[in-house]
């Protein structure tokens, strides 16, 4: 769906992004990781076209991301950073203009309920919260059912329901066939929606992998567990996870029942970014 290869840009005279090379298959989740000011978003910029002023290759959807007509945005949804919307109509109307902007579109009713807007749909946009905004913004690149769906953070600002729902509508989207380059600063969401994910650095790509391998590549070394002991006191412990059969502790507490939790220690994506990136999230 997206084959990128040396591709450099840079917005002043020195080099933004040098010889960047990923491609994203169709049908998969691919995220993009990094800190503030990486990069992600530029990069969605130009796979969508919207910055033609490139050098390498940009394949989208089989054409060169500068040569693409305006038949492309049938094709791509695009759910930007920060919400484009008119603020004097009102959340309904915003969606039937654009919807009749494309060929084709689906009726804005059901994607409203879906993400908890129905019943203001007839409030004016400038009423609306930081939150509803995101999630109408979100809602507005689905519904001409396009192939390809860029997403820049589209869970930021939201409480955890409201993140679930759209998370929800994520994963049904990639269920329907569709193929999602999204970009987030939250590792738990990452971690649970991407197949495989892109750490971005001053516009390099520094790790390119699915959540699972770049985790188990850092590995579970050890375990920790905690366990009451005779007296029914809780105590801790901690045992090599390659030799736990050797841990004689171990072993008999368990075989014992006495056995209050047991945790692996392998790396989440949080602690892979502030490897990868040298930064700590907040
Ligand atoms: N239109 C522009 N003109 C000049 N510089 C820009 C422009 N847009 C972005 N930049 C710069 O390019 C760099 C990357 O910005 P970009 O928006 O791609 O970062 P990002 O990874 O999406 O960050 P964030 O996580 O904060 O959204 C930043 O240093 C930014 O100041
Ligand atoms: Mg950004």
């Amino acid at each position: 769906m997206i084959k990128v290869e040396h591709l450099s840009f840079s917005y002043t005279k020195h080099p933004f992004i040098e010889n960047m090379n990923f491609s994203v298959r169709e049908g998969e989740i691919f995220g993009f990781l990094g800190p503030s000011g990486a990069g992600k978003s530029t990069v969605q910029k130009i796979l969508t076209a919207l910055i033609p002023a490139y050098q390498g290759s940009v394949q989208v959807l089989g054409v060169e991301a500068k040569q693409h007509k305006k038949s492309f945005y049938e094709q791509i949804g695009v759910d930007f950073e920060f919400p484009s919307l008119y603020e004097k109509l009102t959340a309904r109307e915003n969606l039937h203009f654009f919807a009749s902007l494309y060929q084709h579109s689906l009726p804005p009713e059901p994607l409203l309920e879906r993400v908890g807007l129905l019943l203001e749909a007839d409030k004016q946009v400038s009423a609306y919260s930081k939150g509803m905004k995101s999630r109408l913004n979100f809602i507005k690149a689905l519904m001409h059912e396009p192939r390809l769906l860029f997403l820049d953070e589209p869970t930021s600002g939201l409480d955890p329901s409201n993140a679930r729902l759209v998370k929800d509508l994520i994963l049904e989207q990639k269920a329907q066939g569709r193929t999602i380059l999204l970009t987030t600063h939250n590792m738990h969401d990452a971690t649970e929606l991407c197949d495989r994910v892109a750490f971005i650095v001053d516009g390099e790509i520094r790790a390119l992998d699915t959540p699972h391998h770049l985790i188990m590549s850092r590995g579970a070394s050890r375990i920790s567990y905690t366990y009451l002991d005779e007296k029914g006191e809780e105590k801790q412990g901690t045992s090599q996870l390659q030799k736990t059969g050797e841990d004689a502790n171990l072993v008999r507490i368990i075989a014992e029942n006495r056995i209050v939790s047991i945790h692996s220690s392998e790396p989440t994506l949080n602690d892979i970014f502030s490897e990868v990136t040298g930064r700590r999230l907040q």
